[in-house]
């Protein structure tokens, strides 16, 4: 295939945008309105601000397996899923049923009690991650915040090291080298107004899948550091596969100058098997992050890992740390959710995880042959190369030419490397036209995709592609 873009530079999709922004408003009034109405009661429309897609987002009034309706009856393919949480798709049905019985009992929203299920629920995860100890939260921003405060506890040192491009949620201590700036500061900037500089000083920002920027920081630092926190795939930062010797190094480099190694399993646990994805590189980390795909479609996460390290919170011992918040930490009817989906993911693994794969597969060729058709060239980041697992996650690049190796999130993010716009601004917008919905060029697969599902999606790139080809 010959591609007539090999633009080096970004173009100007200004009229691009204002075009899909006017037939997004023709086809979605209802949308629209409901988006100028809650723009007079929320910030710019909404709780979440990635998910708030410009001009506005389609709001949704159902959601089942692969596919979602919007207000104003469009019926889309939402490759979102959850913000990634879904892996059997929107309101599985092992999960609803299950609640919808305990709700029927009455069971479900008494909070602030302790209960049976948070018990089973803790057994069932600390076996399928390996882990000594659980603790449950709301959310996984709570869950890396608490992980800083053991690990520092736990070391007595204050020093953090986390990689550019990793996103661990809007909480103070990682606010760091999650968004890569073009005028020569790449990922060491400080991510959020309002934090303390003596917070943002104690961060170390090393470079991703960097075997020898890692040993160097180690070199430099290793001594005084109380963790390193690593994606054992970089979500945000463009679903970037950290290899095996990566992840191995900071596993011995941790090890070796005594500190922590916390892996963020948000995105990666229970989504490659009934597990970590660290499992599979071979790596133990000393705590681990899981949440998302945990709660079944429910709010829950967790911090999981080394009893020692977990006692930092126990009351034995002070308590050192103040893990001890959270007005819903496990919900009962969260606990039920998570519960019941584990033991599905567990006990259908099988099927479940090679479905999975397959479904990702095809779907990042058909993105990407769908593009080549128009002379454009994207690239599908998702895939693990080196381990013998499929994967469900799609995040679709535009490089600039065939040699660029999508690796690092220096790659993804350096417009001078990809054109990051069209990923950014242009791809949701034009996808959404066609009925298919992505946030920021990220997508997953879920076991209720089909074949006609990946087919529409082909389709869907297709046109969206000729738009754009169109406009360069
Ligand atoms: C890797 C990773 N860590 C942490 C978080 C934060 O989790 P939450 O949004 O539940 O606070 C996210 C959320 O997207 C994530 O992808």
């Amino acid at each position: 295939m010959r591609y007539h873009h090999r633009l080096m530079t970004t173009p100007d999709y200004s009229a691009l945008i204002t075009e899909l922004a006017d037939e997004h408003r023709r086809r979605s009034p209802r949308s629209a309105a409901i988006h100028e109405q809650a723009c007079r009661y929320l910030i710019d429309g909404g709780s979440h601000s990635i998910r708030l897609l410009e001009p506005f987002p389609p709001r949704v009034t159902e959601a089942r397996g692969g596919w979602m309706v919007d207000e104003d009856g469009h019926r889309i393919l939402d490759l979102w899923q959850g913000h990634m949480a879904n892996v059997l798709g929107h309101n599985p049905e092992v999960v609803t049923a299950e609640l919808s019985r305990a709700f029927a009992d009455g069971f479900g929203t008494q909070s602030g009690l302790v209960d049976r299920l948070q018990a089973e629920l803790a057994a069932l995860v600390c076996r399928l991650t390996s882990s000594e100890r659980v603790r449950f939260t709301t959310s996984g921003s709570l869950s890396t915040m608490y992980s800083v405060l053991m690990a520092r506890s736990f070391t007595g040192r204050s020093t953090v090291m986390k990689a550019g491009g990793g996103w661990h949620g809007a909480q103070p201590m990682l606010l760091k080298g999650v968004a890569y700036r073009d005028d020569g500061v790449g990922f060491s900037g400080v991510d959020s107004k309002g934090l303390p500089s003596a917070l943002t000083e104690s961060i170390v920002v090393t470079g991703y899948n960097d075997p020898q920027n890692l040993a160097d920081d180690f070199a430099r630092v290793g001594d005084g550091l109380a963790c390193l926190i690593l994606e054992p795939m970089l979500g945000a930062g463009g679903t970037i596969a950290a290899t095996t010797e990566y992840l191995r190094l900071a596993r011995e480099l941790c090890t070796r100058h005594g500190a922590l190694l916390i892996l963020d399993e948000m995105i990666t646990g229970l989504r490659f098997h009934a597990g970590g994805l660290g499992a599979l590189h071979g790596v133990t980390p000393d705590l681990a992050i899981y949440g998302k795909a945990l709660g079944g479609g429910m709010p829950v996460a967790a911090v999981a890992g080394r009893a020692d390290v977990m006692n930092e919170i126990a009351r034995a011992t002070g308590p050192r740390v103040a893990f001890s918040g959270g007005t819903y930490s496990a919900h009962p009817a969260s606990m039920l959710a998570a519960k019941v989906f584990l033991e599905h993911l567990d006990a259908h693994s099988n099927e479940i995880y090679p479905r999975l794969g397959s479904l990702g597969a095809t779907m990042r060729t058909a993105v990407e042959t769908a593009f080549a058709e128009a002379g454009i060239l994207a690239r599908c980041t998702g895939a693990v190369d080196e381990l013998n697992c499929g994967s469900s996650l799609v995040t679709v690049h535009f490089p600039h030419n065939e040699t660029i190796a999508l690796t690092t999130p220096e790659a993804v993010f350096d417009p001078a490397s990809c054109d990051v716009a069209l990923r950014q601004q242009v791809l949701g917008p034009a996808l959404l036209i066609e009925d298919v919905h992505l946030v920021l060029a990220h997508g997953a697969a879920s076991t209720t995709n089909t074949d006609e599902d990946v087919a529409f999606l082909g389709a869907a790139c297709q046109k969206a592609a000729e738009r754009i080809a169109a406009h360069r």
